[in-house]
């Protein structure tokens, strides 16, 4: 992986003999595909790069639950109430193991709360987009965790390695995420015209947003060969986005939906299919803070954060006092 980074990328990441002693060591257990453990010596951007990914990685899992949270008092049945409400909680668990694995890279959870809180640290744009019909809940485990799936899967096997093996048990249950979201849609497409209309409409909606989900085209960044090279990162955006399409085509298909891309058509010679370029502008608005819901979502996590402070306030008086009772003054 290094040396075919090194061929293509040589102006931009470091070769082995530009190293230094040590870096050129953490590079070459990388290069082995060994994993790197928090105490150990990387390189300070490494360790910039792993916070910032990780902790945006914890900020979407945490946001992405407002979107369908929104839901769970309108879900159809009591069965499907059950499952929403615990699909939106592992959600809250992936945030809880990712901020755990941020942390040992030396940032507190409260300065990534800060971050978020202040508008510095990004989340995906994709929960920026309202949930307005019972058919969104169905699309976003079907194309949202589903696109979640796609770029997860290889971090399952990156360098550092409480974010690995965060991966591996968040991997699990996102596949049950997902097909939770399409049985929503199987049950709508076979229902009424006005069921499977909303099942239409939902993926127009939800389809453009979700392929934004990989990035734009990153063939020519610096920052994804440098990620490439530290096996942060395995497959490009494009690549990723790619696998996304060509999995997800025929399961629209076995639904009986329209896939909204005039140019999507199969392309024989490549083996995938072809297919339209996202809008980039309403991506980097999203991004930039002005997408359907960004102030909306932002809000609320302050205000969880607000309502929460007695909370906090109260386990720490607690932990005091436990303190004190623990030391041999106190106790005679
Ligand atoms: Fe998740
Ligand atoms: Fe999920």
């Amino acid at each position: 992986m290094y040396a075919q980074m090194v061929k293509t990328d040589a102006a931009r990441v470091k070769s082995l003999d530009e190293m230094e002693p040590q870096e050129r060591a953490f590079q070459e257990r990388i290069d082995a595909g060994q994993k790197i453990e928090p105490k150990e010596w990387m390189p300070e951007a490494y360790r910039k790069t792993l916070i910032r990914q990780i902790s945006q990685h914890a900020h979407s899992e945490i946001v992405g639950q407002l979107p369908e949270g929104n839901w769970i008092t309108r879900a159809p049945t009591l069965e499907r109430k059950a499952i929403l409400l615990a699909k939106v909680q592992d959600e809250a668990g992936h945030g809880l193991y990712l901020y755990c694995a941020a942390e040992t890279l030396g940032i507190s959870r409260d300065e990534m709360y800060g971050q978020l809180h202040s508008g510095k640290a990004k989340y995906s744009s994709i929960f920026n987009y309202p949930t307005l019909t019972w058919a969104d809940i169905g699309a976003i485990g079907w194309l949202v965790d589903g696109a979640a799936i796609m770029n997860q899967v290889p971090l399952q096997r990156c360098s550092y390695g409480p974010y690995a093996r965060a991966m591996v048990r968040i991997c699990k249950e996102e596949s049950f995420h997902q097909r939770q979201g399409f049985d929503i849609l199987t049950v709508l497409c076979k229902g009424t015209p006005e069921q499977k209309a909303m099942a239409q409409d939902a993926l127009n909606r939800w389809w453009w947003p979700s392929l934004m989900m990989f990035g734009p085209s990153d063939d020519a960044s610096v920052h994804s060969a440098q990620s490439m090279a530290w096996n942060i990162k395995q497959d490009s955006n494009d690549e990723l986005r790619q696998k996304f399409v060509d999995q997800t085509v025929p399961q629209a298909r076995f639904l009986g939906l329209t896939v909204p891309d005039p140019d999507l058509k199969w392309n024989e010679e490549k083996g995938g299919h072809d297919f339209g370029e996202p809008d980039w502008t309403e991506f980097f608005e999203v991004i930039a803070g002005n997408g359907p819901c960004n102030r909306e979502r932002l809000e609320a996590r302050r205000k969880a954060w607000d309502d929460g402070a007695w909370f906090r306030d109260a386990l720490t008086v607690h932990a005091e006092k436990h303190a004190v009772r623990k030391t041999p003054a106190a106790a005679a």
